[in-house]
């Protein structure tokens, strides 16, 4: 399938983009990584990918992407804290905005084919009335992230009319799966799975009646594998369509941990969405794609891998 073709990969040490790089590579395209590693980690990373230490930001990414030549970018490095975003909204649009420009720019001098592009759905469309929502749905983000990811996309567009360069960009629900960071603010999966195999109090934010469309790692990917000759120009929304109350993921995540108690409870953040999910049709049409995993075999496949990642060894974690 690759045909001795080059796919970079920004923000290839995170959550998503450290799956996307072993899928090229089992591929058999030549990766390239460029990574800053705020949040990505070099042991997500497959070794047999090139690694550039890089900041989308910098002017040196040009140089890079000048040099590696690559037929396709997958652009996933971003700022992807919502809290951070309404906190300090310039750092948040300099590194999805202006960072993106700088990866579309470098891209059309480059002669890249094609950018498929990681964009939110769950922040996109704010608070919607009907759900799920559709690929049309009016765009009205209640955050500073939601807007900078937005604005992105638009920059796509642009560089697509303007210069003929490629793109599909990806509305992505709420993904979860291995290696995403149970440390972090965002992820509640990750953070709940990790918190009950340790036996701690996982917070939920509000009451836990919020919902989100909660969507494999590994059905991304296959979204991403497909839009590489599909979908050409175009925005769409990667999902479900099945809206999730936090509350079930935890009587869920407590059936597959075993964990006895009860959450704490926390005061709902800014810039959260209250309630969302997302219609795939567009996806399933131009991609012949729809996902595969349900909500409770991927919440088995994380909490194993964080069960295992917390205990190689292989032993069960007491979690009473
Ligand atoms: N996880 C989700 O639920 C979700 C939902 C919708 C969209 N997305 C999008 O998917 C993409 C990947 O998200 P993720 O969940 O894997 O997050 P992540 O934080 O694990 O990955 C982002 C990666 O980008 C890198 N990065 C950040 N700023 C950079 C910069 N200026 N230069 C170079 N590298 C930089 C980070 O180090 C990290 O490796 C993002 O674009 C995000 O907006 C994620």
């Amino acid at each position: 399938m690759a045909d001795g073709k080059t796919a970079l990969v920004t923000g290839g040490a995170g959550f998503i983009g450290s799956h996307m790089v072993d899928r090229l590579l089992e591929l058999d395209y030549k990766v390239v990584v460029m990574d800053d590693l705020s949040t990505g980690k070099i042991k997500n990373l497959n070794s047999a990918a090139v690694f550039h230490h890089t900041d989308i930001t910098k002017p040196a990414m040009t140089e890079i992407i000048q040099r590696e030549q690559p037929d396709l970018v997958f652009h996933m490095a971003a700022q992807t804290s919502v809290t951070e975003s309404t906190k300090n909204p310039i750092d948040d649009t300099n590194a999805n905005v202006l960072g993106t420009l700088r990866v579309l720019e470098a891209s059309r001098r480059a002669g890249v084919e094609k950018i498929i592009y990681s964009n939110t759905g769950g922040a996109l469309y704010g608070d919607p009335e009907t759900i799920p929502c559709s690929d049309d749905a009016p765009i009205t983000p209640v955050s500073p992230y939601g807007m900078s990811k937005w604005v992105a996309e638009q920059y796509m567009d642009f560089y697509y009319r303007q210069y003929r360069l490629n793109y599909t960009s990806l509305r992505y629900g709420n993904v979860y799966g291995p290696r995403q960071d149970p440390h972090g603010e965002a992820g509640v999966i990750a953070i709940f799975s990790r918190a009950m195999l340790e036996g701690k109090q996982p917070s939920i934010f509000g009451d836990g009646t919020q919902e989100r469309d909660f969507v494999s790692v590994f059905d991304v990917i296959d979204a991403n594998i497909e839009a590489i000759d599909r979908g050409d120009g175009k925005a769409m929304n990667i999902a479900t369509g099945e809206a999730t109350t936090v509350n079930r993921i935890v009587e869920i995540l407590r059936s597959i941990t075993g964990y006895k108690w009860d959450p704490l409870h926390a005061p709902q953040r800014a810039g959260e969405v209250y309630r969302i999910a997302l219609d795939c049709t567009r996806a399933a049409q131009e991609l012949d794609w729809s996902p595969k995993i349900s909500l409770e075999d991927g919440l088995q496949i994380t909490v194993d891998y964080f069960r295992e990642s917390m205990n190689p060894s292989g032993g069960v974690p007491s979690t009473s």
